[in-house]
């Protein structure tokens, strides 16, 4: 019994889709190993494992760090002597525009979003190898799919994640290892909060408002003061003007969990393995707007609905 229990290593697992997918996969009986870079924050994950009585480990792990990456797959692979799924959690949002960001803010949203995503596929990859059997799951985004105003590294992040999971699924489907793309639209979690903004973007105020006082923020009512130093500033105000709010009635990370689950239970049916996964009404409309317009149909579809 101990022997088939599936062994689930989940990135970021601090807050929102980390935290809630660690919780409902120890839920269906994998052992989880939900990993986050400040242990600090695991308080609440433990309590609620201690009193569901889950089997759910709280590790460090830093996706930034070699070490740090190394030495938390290490233990497991010690411990349990196999890696059933690794979900590619943990990430954070860079949000300006280019001419405005610098080079060492660009090169540390890559570190965590990408490299931090590298680092761990690298290091569980013999692991999986050797057993013949393994699913990565990569949580890229919407954004991964289609250019999106304000966000232009994140988004590049997100496309060289998805640009390496088509390719990496080529040469580790001969030892029946699966890659699956996650791809939400936006969901309520602690992502925008954590949102870095280039220095110029805006009103530094803006990065320490919390989650639901950006989702209340009333932009006709124009009470943001903005230090305009960017001559991006419409571009940037105007995008955040419909993406705070679109935050207030956007899908909880629980649904994003749920289908991960799912996604896991399907992949070992080989007739229901799907790669991608595109979750929430406007990551839906999003995607079907890029695999059905022009370039120029899309560009417009875009402006009209981010930029007015
Ligand atoms: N929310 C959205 O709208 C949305 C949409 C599409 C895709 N996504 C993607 O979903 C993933 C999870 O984001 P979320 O929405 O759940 O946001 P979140 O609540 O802010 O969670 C992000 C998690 O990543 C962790 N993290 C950041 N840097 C890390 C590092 N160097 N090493 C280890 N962990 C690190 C955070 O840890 P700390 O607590 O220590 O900061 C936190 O646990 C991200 O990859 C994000 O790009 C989010």
């Amino acid at each position: 019994m101990e022997k088939k229990q599936r062994i689930a290593v989940v990135t970021g697992s601090s807050s929102g889709i980390g935290f809630e997918t660690s919780l409902l996969l120890a839920r269906n009986g994998f052992y989880t190993y939900a990993t986050m870079r400040d242990t600090l924050k695991s308080e609440k994950i433990k309590k609620i494992a201690n009193k569901e009585n889950l089997p759910l480990e709280v590790l460090s792990m830093d996706v930034n760090n070699d070490d740090s990456v190394r030495n938390a797959i290490h233990k497991i692979i010690d411990e349990k002597k196999k890696i059933d799924i690794l979900v590619n959690n943990a990430g954070y949002g860079l949000f300006g525009a280019l001419e405005d960001i610098s080079i060492a803010d660009i090169k540390q949203q890559f570190e965590t979003n990408l490299f931090g995503e590298i680092r761990t596929i690298k290091e569980v990859l013999s692991t999986m190898r050797k057993q013949k059997n393994g699913i990565i799951i990569n949580i890229t985004s919407i954004a991964g799919l289609v250019g999106i105003p304000a966000e232009c590294i994140y988004v590049s992040t997100k496309f060289a994640l998805e640009g390496l999971s088509e390719s990496i699924s080529y040469e580790l489907q001969p030892y029946g290892i699966k890659v699956i793309l996650m791809e939400p639209g936006v969901i309520n979690t602690n992502f925008v909060s954590s949102i870095k903004f280039s220095d110029k973007t805006d009103d530094k105020s803006q990065q320490t408002l919390s989650k639901q006082e950006k989702s209340e923020i009333n932009y006709s009512g124009n009470n943001i003061k903005k230090k305009s130093s960017s001559y991006y500033s419409n571009t940037i105000d105007t995008f955040l003007s419909h993406y705070y709010p679109a935050m207030k009635n956007a899908p909880l990370p629980k649904e994003v969990a749920t289908v991960i689950l799912e996604a896991i239970k399907n992949s070992s049916k080989s007739s229901e393995y799907l790669f991608r996964y595109i979750i929430g009404g406007d990551a839906k409309t999003f995607a079907q707007a890029k695999k059905n317009m022009s370039d120029s149909e899309l560009h417009e579809f875009i402006s009209n609905k981010l930029l007015k």
